[in-house]
């Protein structure tokens, strides 16, 4: 493993810009569960009865509930060194940025600039009516709310979580910052299974792209096969070492 965080290690030092793609491991350290590992959610949950606009027409309340569950997961926890050491990278190098999977916002709370969230925000609503409020979603923070479900505040309907379903489309502007990105001289796909399209396929551009790829993650994945250096550890700990290498 040395090895390969020393050449990690100088390629990062060489670089002008660098792409991290993250997801639910990085936020593991923090006692959130991620979605398909051990005691992931998608273990003991269904994805299709909670996690797409299908199960949230049949049962809005249920879908509400769980994602209430998640939002107090979430504000009981706090960013740890992974979500640290990114943070202080965007803040240090101007094109040094960090692509998320995640939806709990750890990246923001660890003060991450220029963030680019794919998958939306457990934190951010919007209308399931589809009324344009004076933007798409609005944040809302309260945990737990004072009424559930939650109400859009213009029409008084629904209000639906701001997280991407299964089966729904990503923000185009969000998909467009992330491809942006894959131009880059270093690519690091950070705890995810790199299973999910599209962010599963933004290592294929960067590769396309030229850049150096690497894989930090506690097992291999999808994505094992397709980068020049695989990381194995806990990557609290081995993004901790990476940094002291810089
Ligand atoms: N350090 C490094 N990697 C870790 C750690 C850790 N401490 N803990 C877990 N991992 C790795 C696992 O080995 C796994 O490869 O993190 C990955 C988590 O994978 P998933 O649970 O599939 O999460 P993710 O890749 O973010 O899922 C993508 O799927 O469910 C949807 O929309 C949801 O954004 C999510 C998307």
């Amino acid at each position: 493993m040395l090895n390969s965080l020393n050449e990690l290690a100088s390629r990062l030092r060489a670089a002008h810009a660098v792409t991290v793609l993250t997801g639910a491991g990085v936020s593991a350290a923090s006692g959130i569960p991620t979605f398909r590992g051990a005691g992931g959610l998608w273990k003991h949950f269904s994805a299709t009865d909670l996690a797409t606009a299908e199960a949230f027409t049949r049962d809005p309340l249920t879908v509400w509930e769980w994602y209430a569950w998640r939002r107090e997961q979430v504000a009981a926890c706090s960013p740890n060194p992974a979500h640290d050491v990114l943070a202080r990278w965007t803040r240090t190098h101007d094109r040094w940025r960090v692509v998320t999977q995640n939806v709990d916002d750890l990246h923001l709370r660890a003060g991450t600039l220029n963030l680019v969230r794919l998958h939306g925000s457990l934190f951010d609503l919007r209308c399931w009516n589809g009324c344009e409020t004076p933007s798409r979603a609005w944040r809302d923070e309260r945990v737990p709310f004072p009424d559930m479900p939650p109400r859009c505040p213009r029409c008084g309907g629904l209000a639906r979580p701001g997280v991407v379903w299964f089966g729904e489309a990503l923000d185009p502007a969000d998909v467009a910052s992330a491809e942006a990105l894959t131009a880059c001289d270093v690519f690091i796909a950070a705890g995810t299974s790199a299973m999910v399209y599209p962010a599963a396929g933004f290592l294929h551009q960067a590769r396309a792209h030229g850049a150096f790829t690497a894989e930090l993650n506690t097992e291999s994945t999808q994505a094992t096969r397709l980068v020049d250096v695989a990381v194995r550890g806990p990557i609290e700990q081995t993004l901790l070492e990476l940094d002291t290498l810089l």
